[in-house]
């Protein structure tokens, strides 16, 4: 079956096969679809923002927010000239909203990625809660209908699937308790999404938001990594069948000289190597609110580093990708070549960024314009 087409053998998801040790053939599916994914030089575009996340961004750009502007905005992204996008995007993360949309032309999303070589994924968490118990810790529901969700993706022509749980660093967090819950909730995504033959994405998201230094942020990093394997594995979740999808390790205190894409690389590949099994085979990040330049700079520094790299180190982003086109596009039908010229332009820097391809000096700082370096 080829990625993207809609699945009707039915028979084939017993409801057996969701409590038991997943069938070889199912761990042979995934990793098929991990391979079609983490394809050297691709990475993943998420736009899979709920209409509430959305709105924000479309509210700065006096674009007005709703159903139909929301397709016409996504139709915009993925309508981009076929042969370019699919040489550096390998998968997209939809929103459910999109999943039931068509194109101005009629055709659906998913069909519409399929026809350009690109796996369809979907964003199937519901969105966070606070955690009770905590000081003002967060986190996600949507455990509940996920396998029956799982199935009628799969179905739909999903492959991929993705769960995001967040973690906020200050004095006394992340607690314990948000760490083991959300470790846990994770899990859990992951083994019901592979028991419905999805490639679980696990987004443990350590937010880049609070008055931490890189040191701080590396050993959260690291606890929380080793809190989540641990789980994980606990779960028996396949690990060669999933993909995690961290931040990087940031503090937005610190001065540029000691932030330079080369240490963000340094102490991102020191987390990782300490707590991610080799048995992992991808590991695409986040831009989490990284300018632009930054998420290129970095990924592109991760992927120079001499240290040893087990796993194929890419990108899954959402706003390092759209920002640009975004705000160009406005809603406006004579910019959407223009905004999609500059997509593509973004997404080849990250595409040559997830091959550590860039070149750019020792002292470049993480706030150095690309534009100067290319
Ligand atoms: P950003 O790259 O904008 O952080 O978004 C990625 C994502 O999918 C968050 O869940």
């Amino acid at each position: 079956m080829q990625f993207g087409e809609k699945c009707c053998c039915k028979d084939k998801i017993s409801s057996s096969t969701k409590c038991t040790k997943l069938d070889p053939a199912v761990c042979l599916e995934l990793q098929k679809i991990i391979e079609a994914i983490a394809t050297s030089g691709k990475g993943l575009l998420a736009c899979d923002e709920s209409p509430a996340s959305l709105d924000q961004r479309f509210q700065e750009l006096g674009i007005e927010n709703t159903e139909v502007t929301r397709c016409a905005y996504r139709e915009m992204l993925l309508s981009a000239d076929k042969s370019q996008l699919s040489r550096y995007i390998s998968g997209v993360i939809l929103h459910h909203e999109t999943i039931y949309q068509k194109t101005s032309k009629n055709v659906e999303f998913v069909e519409l990625l399929r026809q350009r070589n690109i796996v369809a994924g979907i964003k199937v968490d519901r969105g966070l809660v606070p955690l009770l118990g905590t000081e003002d810790e967060k986190t996600t529901q949507g455990l509940d209908d996920l396998w029956e969700n799982c199935i009628r993706y799969k179905k739909e022509g999903c492959h991929f699937a993705k769960w995001r749980c967040v973690f906020s660093i200050s004095e006394r967090c992340p607690s314990q308790l948000a760490m083991n819950i959300n470790a846990n909730v994770l899990a859990r995504f992951a083994s019901i999404c592979q028991s419905a033959r999805m490639v679980p994405i696990v987004e443990p998201e350590i937010l880049n938001n609070g008055e931490y230094d890189i040191d701080r942020a590396l050993r959260v990093h690291e606890e929380m990594l080793s809190t989540l394997f641990r789980t994980l594995n606990e779960h028996h979740v396949y690990l060669e069948g999933m993909v995690l999808k961290p931040a990087m390790v940031l503090s937005r205190i610190q001065k540029p000289t000691r932030c330079t894409p080369q240490i963000v690389a340094e102490y991102t590949l020191r987390a990782l190597r300490r707590t991610v099994p080799t048995a992992i085979p991808a590991i695409f990040f986040l831009s989490g609110g990284q300018n632009d330049e930054e998420s290129v700079l970095n990924l592109n520094a991760i992927n120079m580093h001499d240290d040893k790299k087990p796993w194929r180190l890419s990108f899954c982003y959402g706003r390092a990708l759209q920002n640009a086109a975004m705000k160009i596009w406005k809603n406006n039908l004579e910019n959407i070549n223009k905004a999609q010229v500059i997509f593509l332009e973004r997404a080849e820097l990250c595409s040559k960024a997830s091959l550590g391809e860039l070149q750019f000096g020792e002292n470049e700082t993480c706030t150095r314009n690309t534009n100067d370096i290319f």
